[in-house]
């Protein structure tokens, strides 16, 4: 890149320090300010930006391409990219780059915390507890009497990628069976090393209908399938075990959220985890104050770690393409 130049990244949603650090070096002017998406094309257009960087809040859509000829790349820090018109970005001949490994480990770790969650109802205990007098204290001592343990359990993972297989690394470690499915993957050899002993897991996959019946947690690690219909509702939830716990980092509509209601009123699912919903940024209120389902924000790669490994990586591929 000519260095008079400054060329002006425009980062909407937030880039980790580590990645502007890099990007300032190779002489890039970096903006973390946040412009609303009703106004994102003119400041683009105003801005003379060529690089828009977005997380999953940021949509950048036909319009947007269309309106902004100097755009040059999109860069989305994580994995989805169900809010950019990809096809038709690369087709205006712009470049759109993601991190698609780079938030595994963490997603995974928000797993295992949201399986120990759900096994011992430590949310809704959370929830309840500081409104506790001393008669509450003793009804919920009782409410949260039938908890249940991780080791031993069998853990049915739908979606064998690299947050599926991340995840099964940890549920290995807690002793846990990992049974999996996944149409394009047949079989995976999980790594996990102990204590500086290295150790290999075969694993492999079974039928979808396999896991649904045979699991005591699931954890969805798929894509939003291209028809954009559940590939959890409520046929699905009666294939399961009575008193299933289940868990969805992966894309809010994997899971019918109608029939997760309906399955966990009923009590065939026990407790369910949800940090994606449909609707986003607004989920509906019956299912966030639902008592059986612990809920976090879409924070499924919101680690120092992640977001460090997130930025350097896009700030990485900035700058070879420039170099070119
Ligand atoms: N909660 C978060 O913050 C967060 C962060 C990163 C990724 N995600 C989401 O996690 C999901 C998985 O990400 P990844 O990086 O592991 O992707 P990946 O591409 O590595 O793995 C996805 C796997 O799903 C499989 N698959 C597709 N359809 C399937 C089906 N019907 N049944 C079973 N398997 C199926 C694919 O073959 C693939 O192996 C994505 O939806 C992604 O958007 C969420």
């Amino acid at each position: 890149m000519d260095k008079k130049i400054i060329m002006k990244i425009l980062a909407n949603d937030g880039i980790s320090e580590s990645g502007v650090t890099l990007l300032e070096s190779a002489g890039f002017n970096v903006s973390t300010d946040k412009i609303d998406q009703d106004n994102l094309i003119d400041a683009i257009n105003d801005q003379k930006i060529e690089v828009i960087l977005v997380r999953s809040a940021t949509k950048v859509r036909k319009d947007i391409i269309d309106s902004c000829p100097n755009l040059k790349i999109i860069g989305r820090g994580g994995v989805g990219m169900d809010n950019i018109d990809v096809d038709y970005a690369k087709e205006k001949g712009i470049q759109v780059i993601n991190t698609p490994a780079a938030s595994s480990q963490s997603v995974a770790e928000l797993v295992m915390a949201q399986l120990f969650n759900i096994s011992r109802s430590v949310y809704d205990s959370n929830r309840k507890m500081p409104s506790s007098t001393n008669g509450d204290f003793k009804t919920l001592k009782k409410k949260y009497a039938k908890g249940v343990e991780l080791r031993g359990k069998t853990i049915g993972i739908i979606g064998f990628g690299r947050i599926g297989q991340n995840t099964a690394r940890y549920a290995l470690g807690c002793g846990m069976k990992v049974i999996a499915s996944d149409p394009f993957i047949d079989k995976v050899n999980i790594d996990i090393e102990i204590n500086n002993q290295p150790l290999i897991v075969n694993i492999p996959t079974i039928t979808f209908d396999e896991v649904l019946a045979n699991a005591d947690f699931i954890s969805l690690h798929v894509p939003m399938p291209s028809d954009g219909k559940a590939l959890i509702g409520e046929d699905e939830f009666n294939k399961m075990k009575d008193g299933i716990r289940i868990v969805n980092a992966a894309r809010g509509g994997v899971i019918d959220e109608d029939a997760l209601i309906k399955a966990l009123n009923n009590g065939k699912v026990a407790a369910a985890a949800l940090d994606v919903f449909v609707g986003e940024p607004s989920p509906r209120t019956d299912l966030i104050n639902h008592d059986k389902i612990s809920i976090t924000p879409h924070i499924g790669a919101a680690t120092i770690e992640a977001q460090n490994r997130i930025g350097t990586e896009l700030a990485d591929k900035i700058i070879s393409f420039y170099k070119k």
